[in-house]
């Protein structure tokens, strides 16, 4: 018998409750010995809850009793959550999370602090949700050199995205819609402003590439600024808009990005809608690979913990101990650096002559005209590839034109 106990009873950590008892029987076949919580960490009071006398507001009952000997901390942020980790390490626990930004910031950290302890640290259901593609990417793909990352990486927004484009509703009300259906937490920032995404593709990044990548160096934009109009241009260009996460590797560096961007309709992701999640991996022997499924949701991200205490169960005293070199240089590639084409709506009341002023300060674009009266005082163009800094100097020179009266939207399109 494997005993295991659960910090934070939230939403994930009810989660996993229920799945260890719901799949009791096969979960036992699985991991050839039987799996029970014996304990529970919160603070809060649940008279009601069925697992009303497993939970205790006394950490010691966890962490002294020695038939408990993997630890699911499902709290989330980086402050108990980091301080149970360390102390579940040092009394020879492994240790099963679902907290992004735990592994984000302090991955390198904790992942040699198991290692050191001989125990595991697995983290399947930080990224995607349900979706396997921790262990896929550091086990399956183990043979590749991967060249690069591309993905959906967060639920909420791709909801929000979604609505926008199909309901035509406007980014407040999307937001609205993720809030009543129980997407989006009461505070969306992490989600909309791209942290959460940002955590995640840090993740994957740290793998894929076998080194620390620090979130922090990610150039991180969300989809607030994104408009109805945008979408409609973007369905004129045969495109759609979506928040995307990606990192490739260059050299010895790495460049990685999460920002909104505008992907043709043949693109992989392009069709990836609602709460959908979907990562694209590309490496030198398999070529593409992509994951699809529920990236985020009580039961799916539950199934991914449970999946790692199954794994440390079948791999008692074998460990599944990886480190991240953590590097004294930053190897994120600045982004005024990264290249790339541009989206770029501006108000006008001179299309002519605003046009060839555009033309004299980006050289060749390809404007993209939506023949209806309220698009009439503005004027959006595809630029050539560039780097961010040339972008950035090249829309200081447009905005100065006496014919330009601001700047609605720059969107980066992706792809060739
Ligand atoms: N808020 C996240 C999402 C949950 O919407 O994808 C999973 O990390």
């Amino acid at each position: 018998m494997i005993n295991i106990a659960v910090l934070g009873y939230g939403v994930v950590g009810s989660g996993v409750v229920e799945v260890v008892k719901k799949n009791e029987m096969s979960i036992s076949k699985k991991a050839g010995e039987k799996i029970a919580v014996k304990r529970i960490l919160d603070i809060r009071d649940f008279p009601d809850s069925p697992d009303a006398e497993l939970i205790t507001k006394n950490p010691d009952e966890i962490f002294n009793d020695d038939s408990i000997s993997i630890i699911v901390e499902t709290i989330g942020g980086i402050g108990a959550a980091y301080e149970f980790t360390k102390r579940a390490f040092q009394k020879g626990k492994h240790v099963v999370t679902s907290n992004k930004e735990l592994v984000a910031t302090y991955g390198p950290e904790l992942l040699k602090l198991a290692k050191d302890s001989g125990v595991n640290y697995l983290f399947e259901a930080s990224v995607g949700g349900g979706i396997p593609i921790i262990r896929p990417l550091s086990e399956c793909l183990a043979a590749n050199e991967i060249s690069s990352i591309i993905g959906i990486l967060n639920g909420t927004t791709n909801y929000i995205l979604t609505q926008m484009k199909k309901e035509g509703r406007d980014f407040a009300s999307a937001l609205k819609s993720a809030q009543q259906n129980g997407y989006a937490e009461a505070d969306p920032t992490a989600d909309i402003e791209g942290h959460d995404t940002c955590r995640k593709i840090a993740i994957l990044s740290s793998i894929a590439y076998n080194e620390f990548v620090d979130y922090k160096n990610i150039h991180t934009e969300g989809i607030t600024k994104i408009t109805k109009e945008d979408m409609q241009y973007a369905e004129v260009m045969g495109s759609v808009i979506k928040l995307i996460a990606v990192s490739r590797k260059v050299n010895d560096k790495i460049f990685a990005r999460v920002s909104p961007a505008i992907i043709s309709k043949f693109h992989p992701l392009a069709n990836v809608e609602d709460v959908f999640n979907a990562i694209l991996v590309s490496g030198n022997a398999i070529g593409d690979v992509m994951f699809y499924g529920r990236g985020a949701g009580k039961l799916p991200t539950a199934s991914a913990v449970v999946a790692d205490v199954i794994d440390i169960v079948k791999h008692t005293g074998n460990g599944r101990r990886n480190v991240w070199e953590k590097k004294d240089y930053n190897n994120v590639i600045d982004i005024s650096e990264s290249e790339t084409r541009y989206f770029v709506r501006a108000a006008t009341e001179n299309g002519k002559e605003v046009k060839n002023h555009i033309l004299s300060i980006f050289g060749n674009v390809e404007f993209i005209k939506l023949e209806r009266p309220e698009f009439e005082d503005e004027i959006a163009f595809v630029t050539m590839k560039s780097t961010e800094k040339d972008l950035s100097a090249k829309v200081s020179r447009l905005k100065e034109a006496d014919t330009i009266n601001g700047i609605k939207n720059i969107i980066r399109v992706e792809g060739e």
